[in-house]
């Protein structure tokens, strides 16, 4: 079969990633499915350059142009492939957006994901962090994946120990790095719901909601209220979700904290350490005493008004400017609660 695969050349990405950053790719490349995947790897190795492997684009901060081969994954595809009496395995091609397959979910009465409504990015990407909200994580309804192997274009099966999940991270953000494209997600659902409502704002929310007999599509409705509530929406304001990760401590440096910060907001952990929440570190600290970084805004790069986690691009920050105020948000964390930040939007 002829290969229909474009290959465009000096193509800007504005319009691939969610916090728009006006960088351009060298070369760029659609792929619809795994063999016009690999032959864009083939293109890569042809040209001696690492491909950049780009999926919904919202969880990538660009400060540079890409001077290789992008290749978007718009892998399509959801078919539910077996079933039991209590589940449902639905399997997903990983360009389709995140949000799409929740939607077909919810239709078809398949329970698991609907506290994960709303998140922006493609299914690819799900895995790779292990994304997360409101309770539920990825891993909870994970079955496996499949990837190509950049090097050798190799199809392998990863079931979830192979995965290595942990908090917004899994085996593709460490040792197998830009190793790997996932192809396609298998999940598995509940045909009976496991309401997962336990997660404060959802409870509230419902209730505000006048809800009285929960279903999937209340929950989702729940969860997608309080995320325009708080989050800022990409197509009006350039931003990848959190920024940070919500840092992990032991409990005796939460205890002592909690002695200087009374309303330090922190959840134990099933492990003996507290989890902070970061965007009430971030929100209590600031670029200059009495001030707090949450609507702080040093020319278009800010941290959102909402929820300080965030950080947003008010109209034509540069990937550079974002970094240096994300830079002086973890220096001035450190400084007060010593306490170290991470990122958990990728940089290039
Ligand atoms: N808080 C503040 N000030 C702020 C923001 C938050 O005091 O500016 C406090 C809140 O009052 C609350 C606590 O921090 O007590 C937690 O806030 P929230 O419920 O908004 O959640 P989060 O911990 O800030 C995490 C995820 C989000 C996810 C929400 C809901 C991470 C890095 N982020 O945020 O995920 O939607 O929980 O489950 O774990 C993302 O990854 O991009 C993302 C948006």
């Amino acid at each position: 079969m002829m290969s229909t695969l474009q290959i465009e050349k000096n193509k800007s990405l504005l319009t691939f990633n969610t916090f728009k950053m006006d960088v351009m790719a060298h070369l760029f490349a659609e792929v619809l499915d795994e063999d016009q995947l690999i032959e864009a790897l083939n293109i890569a190795d042809e040209e001696k350059v690492v491909p950049f492997i780009l999926g919904g684009g919202s969880n990538i901060l660009f400060t540079k142009n890409v001077n290789s081969i992008v290749i978007a994954n718009r892998i399509p595809g959801i078919e539910k492939i077996k079933e039991d009496e209590k589940h449902v395995w639905v399997r997903a091609g990983s360009g389709v957006v995140w949000h799409a397959l929740v939607e077909y979910c919810i239709e078809h009465g398949y329970a698991g994901i609907e506290n994960l409504s709303l998140i922006p990015g493609n299914v690819g990407a799900a895995p790779m962090q292990n994304i997360g909200a409101y309770g539920v994580e990825l891993k909870d309804v994970f079955d496996h994946l499949t990837a190509v192997d950049i090097r050798d274009k190799t199809k392998h099966h990863f079931d979830a120990a192979a995965c290595a999940f942990g908090y917004r991270e899994s085996i593709f953000k460490r040792t197998l790095k830009d190793k790997f494209v996932i192809t396609n997600v298998t999940f598995k659902l509940n045909k009976i719901p496991h309401f997962q409502i336990g997660y404060g704002a959802i409870s509230q929310e419902l209730e505000k909601m006048g809800v009285q007999e929960l279903s999937i599509r209340s929950v989702a409705n729940a969860v997608i209220n309080i995320r325009r509530s708080k989050l800022p929406d990409p197509a009006l304001i350039g931003n990848a979700g959190s920024f940070f990760k919500n840092p992990e401590v032991d409990a005796i440096t939460f205890t002592t904290l909690k002695e200087q910060f009374n309303n330090i907001v922190g959840y134990p952990l099933p492990n003996d350490k507290v989890k902070l929440a970061a965007g009430w570190l971030i929100e209590h600290c600031g670029p200059e005493d009495g001030k707090s970084w949450k609507g702080y805004r040093m020319n278009d790069a800010g941290c959102h008004d909402k929820q300080a986690l965030v950080l947003v691009n008010h109209a034509h920050a540069r990937g550079d400017e974002i970094f240096e105020l994300s830079n002086r948000i973890i220096n001035s964390v450190y400084k007060t609660f010593g306490v170290s930040l991470e990122r958990e939007v990728n940089i290039y």
